[in-house]
């Protein structure tokens, strides 16, 4: 990295700084003309080198014509977007003093800072690095800092911190970050969905207006927009140029699309703030989310592939041997009997489980869902010894210990709300809000709440041998307010909840914590900051999950994502599915079972060993490699693939997941190959073909040890000729580059 001087004086201002920052195939061209606020002149495909005189005359050229009857000034689009530029769409900064004025900043950059060194020169070229803008409006009082990242992985992410520098408050209602996006990319996808069938995918045309997706769920929500994309049209998971961002915050959040009759496109995000909880006292700040931009040149593999490399490149980022895991919520519910769990963690330990975790009813009164919640005490009535007898049986069996907790929350009946009903988030002394779930919230900023729930999970964690927390959060955050005052909470609940994960973090080096909120209401990527898995959904049915995981995955790469063989009849959807779709579908995450063994068939416990066998094979490759989706002609088969980085292992699975109306669906092309490599194909022999294989010329070939030997390119191309798969049924194939090559 390096500052060179300017080589073209004649069009660069004084106080002008541009920086070119390039990486993964992405350049990120920042620029402060004149001590104008930060604006990002091209987000995008890679441009090469450039020098100073270059970066001058793209400003120049990219800078927008005076339209007619707009302000006399061409339109600066700022990350920070501000209406004293003539922008007149959603503005960067949303607030006003207590006499209104200060609603409208003309902020001014007055430092540029280049990985913390003050950038000296007008253009400074340099590869992924971190910028940081000074800004201020000393006549309004208002400072903000403006720090932009291009990563490695070419992912860019952007957050604001406003100061009010005055000497009275100043009520900040959004700080929203942005990214320009061209015109010509106005296809959108994100994603919705609810409880039991999170991150549905919909897409639409964006039009003049704004798409605006808001949360005030308190949680990040089953109905998150997760990533919000804007395409050419027509951007599939291969192909088409795509621009995508994501709010990584896990309490109230906005992301938003906008395209203005001005002629500028943007994406961009923040927080969302409750009335009055943006008022800043002199000299406070507040700080927003990081928003997360990611650019792709070929499709949405590539947006899910950049954010894999970023998580995966974190130092804290889990190992590859994720512990086969088995959850006890949908084998015994509520029922906890020693006897019983020891039985079926002895099943599990021989099948090749790793990790064994007890669920929800082990403390307090907690018999079912109506009491106890808050009361994080083993309970006398069904452990009079203590959780110890299981915890060593477990631990004795070679296996980890999970333990369930839901820390945020509260049932009215319960000792803590008892002793504490002032710690209960309520907007008055004497009104809850509704109960979900029969449950309230506690109030994690109160210092003493914290304290408390702090010190009971601290307690159980250092007393028992506890590798893991499954961290549940089982409701929205209705008038979540400090009830003494009225005040609206979530914004602080949200931060105290972060400081709390720090501390136990902190405090037991190893322990793992699972992010679950009645299944996947919770995932972004500031929880995954401090959590080790998100559980995807409560819904376990695999064809359900093979549209979870598939979009989950388009932000989390699979060793995060929790995935489960349940039982053959789903508990959810009532559906009943073979053990091999169910594993097959499971086996594409970190895998976990939540099934009664007792209930298990002798052939089906065999079966299982042997998932259990494959997925421990296999879990380098899945969750190493790159991901890659595709399918049929039409949408009745979905390919899910994993290449590794030297593209001489893939893993996919082809799955049916309804019958299609053509007699063969067509080839499935099998991406992300070496074009040149021959592989050898083989199926996966605990996945085998159906019935009607009798009609495929491959058949036998495929199946046997030796498998079929192609070239990369046949396979990308031409791909595979299937036969009719039965419906919510999947194939395994594996492919590694065949000796010699
Ligand atoms: C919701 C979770 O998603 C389930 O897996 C289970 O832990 C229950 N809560 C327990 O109450």
């Amino acid at each position: 990295m390096s500052n060179t001087p300017n080589s073209s004086p004649a069009v660069t201002a004084p106080h002008t700084r541009r920086l070119h920052l390039r990486a993964a195939g992405v350049s990120l061209l920042l620029d402060v003309t004149e001590g104008n606020i930060p604006a990002v002149t091209h987000w995008g495909a890679d441009l090469g080198e450039l020098d100073a005189a270059d970066a001058a005359s793209i400003a120049l050229l990219t800078t927008p014509t005076v339209a007619h009857n707009a302000v006399d000034t061409p339109l600066r689009l700022g990350i920070l977007p501000q209406l004293a530029d003539g922008w007149l769409g959603t503005p960067g900064i949303s607030g006003a003093r207590d006499d209104g004025s200060g609603f409208a900043p003309r902020l001014t950059t007055t430092a540029v800072l280049l990985d913390d060194a003050p950038v000296a020169a007008s253009f400074a070229p340099c590869g992924p690095a971190r910028v940081r803008f000074d800004l201020c409006d000393q006549k309004e009082r208002v400072s903000v800092v403006l720090e932009v990242e291009l990563l490695e992985s070419g992912i860019v992410r952007t957050r604001a911190s406003l100061t009010n520098t005055g000497a009275d408050d100043y009520t900040l209602d959004a700080l929203t970050v942005t990214l320009p996006v061209p015109l010509a990319a106005d296809e959108m996808l994100d994603l919705a969905g609810r409880w039991g069938k999170e991150r549905t995918p919909q897409r639409s045309r964006l039009v003049v207006g704004t798409h605006l997706r808001e949360n005030r769920r308190g949680r990040t929500g089953h109905d998150a927009a997760h990533l919000l994309h804007l395409g050419m049209p027509g951007f599939d998971v291969r192909g088409g140029e795509i621009w995508a961002v994501h709010t990584a915050f896990s309490g109230n959040h906005r992301h938003l699309a906008e395209r203005s009759s001005l002629g500028a496109q943007l994406l961009g995000g923040g927080e969302l703030l409750l009335a009055g909880e943006g008022r800043l006292a002199p000299s406070e700040t507040h700080q927003g989310p990081w928003v997360y931009g990611a650019y792709s040149a070929a499709g949405l593999d590539t947006v899910a592939q950049r954010f894999h490399r970023t998580l995966r490149s974190r130092p804290q980022h889990v190992d590859v041997d994720r512990p086969v895991t088995l959850n006890v919520w949908e084998a015994v519910y509520f029922d906890h009997d020693l006897a019983r769990l020891r039985d079926l963690a002895d099943r599990a330990a021989a099948l090749g489980v790793e990790r064994f975790v007890l669920d929800d009813g082990w403390f307090g009164s907690r018999r079912d869902d109506r009491s106890g919640l808050g009361d994080w005490v083993v309970s006398d009535e069904v452990w009079p010894d203590g959780l110890g007898p299981l915890v060593d049986h477990v631990t004795g069996l070679g296996m980890q210990f999970g333990l369930w907790f839901e820390p945020e929350m509260v049932n009215e009946d319960s000792d803590l709300a008892r002793a504490h009903p002032e710690w209960i988030m309520a907007p008055r002394h004497d009104r809850l809000p509704l109960e979900s779930r029969h449950q309230q919230v506690l109030n994690l900023s109160i210092p003493a709440a914290w304290q408390h729930v702090h010190d009971q999970i601290h307690a159980i964690v250092s007393r028992y041998d506890i590798a893991y927390i499954k961290w549940d959060h089982n409701r929205d955050l209705v008038e979540a307010a400090t009830r003494s005052t009225g005040a609206a909470a979530t914004h602080a609940q949200t931060y105290a909840l972060y400081r709390l994960m720090d501390t136990l973090k902190a405090e037991h080096p190893g322990l793992e914590i699972e992010s679950c909120s009645s299944g996947g209401g919770r995932v972004d990527l500031e929880i995954l900051e401090r959590t080790d898995r998100v559980w995807v959904s409560d819904c376990i049915d695999p064809l359900e999950r093979q549209q979870m995981n598939r979009w989950t995955a388009q932000l989390l790469p699979l060793e995060l994502l929790g995935s489960h063989i349940a039982s053959g009849r789903s508990h959810t959807t009532g559906r009943l599915h073979t053990l091999a779709f169910r594993a097959t579908t499971a086996l594409f995450g970190h895998l976990g079972i939540e099934w009664d063994l007792a209930q298990a068939s002798e052939t089906e416990l065999a079966e299982l060993a042997d998932w259990i066998v494959l997925y421990k094979r296999v879990r380098p490759l899945l969750f190493t490699g790159d991901y890659v989706r595709g399918g049929g002609e039409d949408d009745s088969l979905w390919l899910t693939g994993v290449v590794s980085q030297d593209r001489r292992h893939a893993l996919y699975q082809i799955a049916c997941v309804t019958r299609s109306d053509l007699a063969t669906p067509g080839p499935v092309l099998l991406p992300g190959l070496d074009p040149s490599a021959r592989y050898r194909v083989r199926l996966v022999p605990v996945s085998p073909l159906p019935p009607s294989r009798a009609h495929t010329p491959w058949a036998d070939d495929i199946a046997s040890p030796g498998g079929i030997t192609v070239r990369g390119s046949g396979l990308t191309h031409l791909g595979i000729a299937l036969p009719e798969l039965p419906a919510e049924s999947a194939l395994l194939l594996e492919l590694s580059v065949a000796d010699g090559d």
